[in-house]
């Protein structure tokens, strides 16, 4: 039995999905509207413990339109690339049915069902943090368990990537490449994964979050530009990110971390310096042996550490130079992975205020602490693919109503 408008049930899947912060970028655009990248990138997924979406997709015949609700406000779902992957979807679904609720859902019912959306992220949205990553990939994750896509997730990535670029390497745990594909239709431009997340678990990743604001630029309108303007970006394109995606590639499999982070600092240094267009490259580094660093799309800082002692250091040092405001909760300025900050002996703000001034600082007496400039910190690891959330009690949505809860 087809479903039928009037029939009263509600059904819904929810599910979490990672962020992930690229190592070698993406920053180039060859085809707009399928979201085509000029060249490979590498990724590794972040905790979803510490940063993710989580979505709950519901599908009712009550339902008169689809509808989505993002970090608690109705937000249109009119854009491009909404309707790209709902078109996909919608045309990979496929015959669903609960014998015990009395629920039939053939293939053609997709076309004219409708659905909702419920969304949220556990941190800041379109600040740089590949929001909107995590946010595709857990729509289309999700939306395709509902309609029992059969897909697998290299397939789903090449979905998630024509709502969001990056979005398509949160399909997996670990450490993801983003394939660039040859193929005008995109349907070789897919994520796979590279290694597991606990392939290389004593990485440490520490987000200095500078700003929650919105980004000024987003990054469609930055990479148009870049890509209009700059001879340098083809060239890095074609020259330079091919032998950096097959150094990286080695680095992540042998773990050899000073590799890594030789690889990910210059990649960043390329990329800055193509962003700003001809300034000169922000950053200075010489040893890369125990931290690495990039940036996201926004001004917050990435730094990876090789293991959790250096992270201990790593956030000493950190804290010493970004000290919060008097009236700063430290609980809430540091948040993720709380024991790196036991590691580090600071166990309340006091501690912050009597950390020792590092060697190298203080060998230089103009150097001055930063206070209130970092909002906050995140401390996290490499971590999961999406998974469904399969307790009722975590879902967003109201069982009864459709709406969110
Ligand atoms: N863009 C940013 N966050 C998102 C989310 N959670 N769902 C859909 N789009 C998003």
């Amino acid at each position: 039995m087809a479903a039928e408008v009037g029939e009263k049930w509600v059904l819904s899947v929810t599910a979490q999905t990672p962020t992930n912060i690229a190592v070698i970028k993406y920053w180039g655009k060859r085809d707009e509207e399928l979201i085509l990248p000029i060249n490979d990138s590498i990724s590794v997924t972040l905790d979803p413990g510490h940063l993710c979406t989580t979505t709950s997709v519901a599908v009712s015949p009550a339902f008169t339109h689809d509808r989505i609700w993002l970090n608690g406000k109705e937000v249109s779902l009119s854009g491009g690339r909404f309707q790209n992957c709902f078109r996909e979807l919608r045309s990979r679904a496929t015959d669903f049915e609960d014998e015990n609720r009395g629920i039939k859902i053939t293939k053609k019912d997709w076309e004219k069902l409708h659905v909702h959306i419920v969304s949220y992220n556990n941190f800041p949205t379109a600040a740089g943090l590949a929001s909107s990553a995590a946010g595709l990939a857990c729509l289309v994750f999700s939306l395709a368990k509902l309609m029992n896509v059969k897909e697998d997730h290299s397939k789903l990535s090449a979905i998630a990537r024509q709502g969001s670029g990056s979005a398509c390497r949160s399909l997996y745990g670990g450490f993801v490449k983003w394939i660039m594909g040859k193929e005008d239709n995109g349907s070789d431009s897919i994520a796979v994964q590279l290694a597991d997340e606990k392939h290389w678990d004593d990485l440490v990743i520490i987000i200095a979050v500078v700003s929650s604001k919105q980004k000024e630029t987003s990054s469609t309108s930055g990479m148009r530009d870049t890509v209009e303007t700059s001879a340098l970006i083809k060239h890095r394109a074609k020259e330079v990110v091919p032998k950096r995606i097959k150094e990286m590639e080695e680095a992540i499999a042998k773990r050899d971390f000073p590799s890594f982070a030789r690889l990910a600092c210059a990649d960043i240094h390329r990329h800055e310096f193509l962003r700003n267009q001809g300034s000169p490259p922000r950053l200075d580094y010489k040893d890369n042996s125990q931290v690495a660093y990039t940036f996201d799309a926004g001004p917050n800082a990435v730094l990876i550490s090789k293991d959790r002692k250096t992270a201990a250091l790593l956030l000493q040092r950190l804290l010493f130079q970004f000290p919060p405001q008097s009236d700063t909760d430290l609980n809430s300025y540091v948040i993720g992975d709380k024991t790196i900050l036991k590691d580090a002996g600071i166990e309340d703000l006091k501690d912050i205020e009597a950390l020792a001034p590092p060697p190298e600082i203080k060998e230089n007496p103009s150097t001055q602490r930063y206070r209130g400039d970092v909002s906050y910190f995140i401390c996290t690891r490499p971590g999961r693919g999406p998974v469904v959330l399969a307790d009722e009690s975590q879902s967003l949505i109201n069982p009864e109503t459709g709406l969110p809860k």
